[in-house]
């Protein structure tokens, strides 16, 4: 990519950026803000739809910052704005709000104070972060456009994304970003590329009816229990001997439930599983060739199948236009081979997806792996992150309103 001004030049030497109208730096006190608030938000975790005190926490830092929102859209999502030139369409920067149910088994000083529930995805630090990058902005020169900050609930339930565009989120937006700490790059890097970045996803239920009996008279019944476990060994070949092993796929089985009592043979079972996929032909491939085997193998065993597929994300695809716009935000924040590209196809959900079915923009990877640590995996229940991430990430995203703010305010010709 063409360098052009001296704050690039200097980003791709490593040199230390001054406070420019184009960047952003962040000062030791707000940082230890950022991080505060973040163990703040670990401390009290919430599941999605209950994102109560996060959002009153949210607010005020609003408050504090002078910054206008409007709350409880959607149910616990907050949308907030900070002005820039009128009459350009607003970036906006979304943050996910929402923590999962695990037992919390990290052992740090901010432990979830709550049973069964924990920060285990690193949402916590997005909040932080994009609220870091708000106090950044709103201290800073005139904006080229106005910048949405939405904090969207439930995006592990994959509906929080979708909610918040039915309430308003994208009016008035021309541009969407977002980011997602990562613990497979080292601390300080962004992860930028165009294409395909999280792979679709598909639930699956196979209900599965046969006939119950005495435990005794195998005969007289049509085991559920047997034809379900057919069931999740034969779909085990669909990715193996299906698909061409040079596009990732992943069909996964994650619960069945068959049986009521030793002696009975089980008359019902249900299984319940997900497929993931990076391009669409073999998300299609999938789906059909998993109602294929859990019906083939029903009619062997005469048992009635049902298969559904109850819900549905799309994959998030970085149109390249926005994501050249990221990466250049992406080097005015840290030195040049601390932008890199996604090593390896990344198999998890992301519901942000839906917003950039609706707008332009980019999600990124914001590295957050400690100096010679591997970590524990997100999802996990020693999850953790290098909190200096959390100082790339806000001036990552500071930058990113800037730099897609002038893009579109070209755009608009103001
Ligand atoms: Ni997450």
């Amino acid at each position: 990519m063409e360098i052009k001004t001296e704050t690039e030049k200097a980003a791709r030497n490593g040199a230390p950026i001054h406070a420019r109208a184009e960047t952003y730096t962040m000062q030791a006190a707000a940082f230890e803000r950022m991080v505060a608030l973040r163990r703040d938000f670990h401390r009290h975790p919430e599941l999605g739809w209950q994102e109560h005190r996060t959002a009153d926490r949210i607010c005020a830092v609003l408050d504090d910052l002078g910054i206008d929102y409007r709350r409880d859209v959607a149910g616990t999502g907050v949308l907030a704005e900070i002005p820039g030139s009128q009459d350009v369409p607003a970036v906006a920067l979304r943050a996910d709000m929402d923590a999962l149910p695990i037992h919390e088994e990290t052992g740090l000083p901010f432990t979830s104070a709550y049973d069964g529930i924990m920060h285990a995805c690193g949402h916590d630090g997005h909040l932080s972060m994009v609220l870091g990058a708000a106090e950044l902005l709103a201290a800073g020169a005139a904006l080229p456009a106005p910048v949405r900050l939405i904090f969207q609930p439930a995006e592990e339930l994959g509906s929080g994304a979708q909610a918040m565009i039915r309430a308003g989120a994208l009016k008035g937006v021309g541009m969407v970003f977002g980011g997602h700490l990562d613990r497979h790059y080292p601390t300080g890097s962004i992860i930028v590329s165009d294409g395909v970045v999280n792979a679709s996803t598909d639930m699956f239920e196979i209900r599965i009816e046969g006939q119950q009996a005495h435990g005794a008279r195998p005969h007289e019944s049509v085991d559920a229990l047997v034809v379900g476990s057919l069931m999740v060994t034969t779909l085990q070949t669909l990715v193996s001997r299906e698909v061409d092993p040079a596009h990732p796929s992943v069909v996964s089985v994650g619960r069945f439930e068959a049986g009521t009592a030793a002696n009975v043979i089980a008359g019902q079972a249900v299984l319940e599983g997900t497929i993931r996929a990076q391009e669409t032909e073999v998300r299609e491939q999938l789906k059909k060739g998993v109602a294929r085997m859990a019906r083939a193998i029903g009619q062997i065993h005469g048992a009635r199948v049902k298969v559904r597929f109850p819900s549905y994300a799309p994959p998030v695809i970085n149109p390249p236009e926005a994501t050249a716009l990221a990466r250049r935000a992406a080097l005015l924040t840290v030195p040049d081979d601390f932008v890199r590209p996604l090593h390896k196809a990344n198999m998890g959900a992301e519901d942000f997806s839906y917003y950039l079915q609706k707008r332009p923009g980019c999600y990124v990877r914001l590295g957050s792996q400690r100096p010679g640590h591997e970590g524990f995996p997100a999802h996990s229940s020693k999850f953790d992150f290098d909190e200096a991430a959390l100082a790339t990430g806000a001036r990552y995203f500071a930058n990113v309103a800037r730099v897609a703010g002038e893009a579109l305010s070209r755009a608009n010709g103001a």
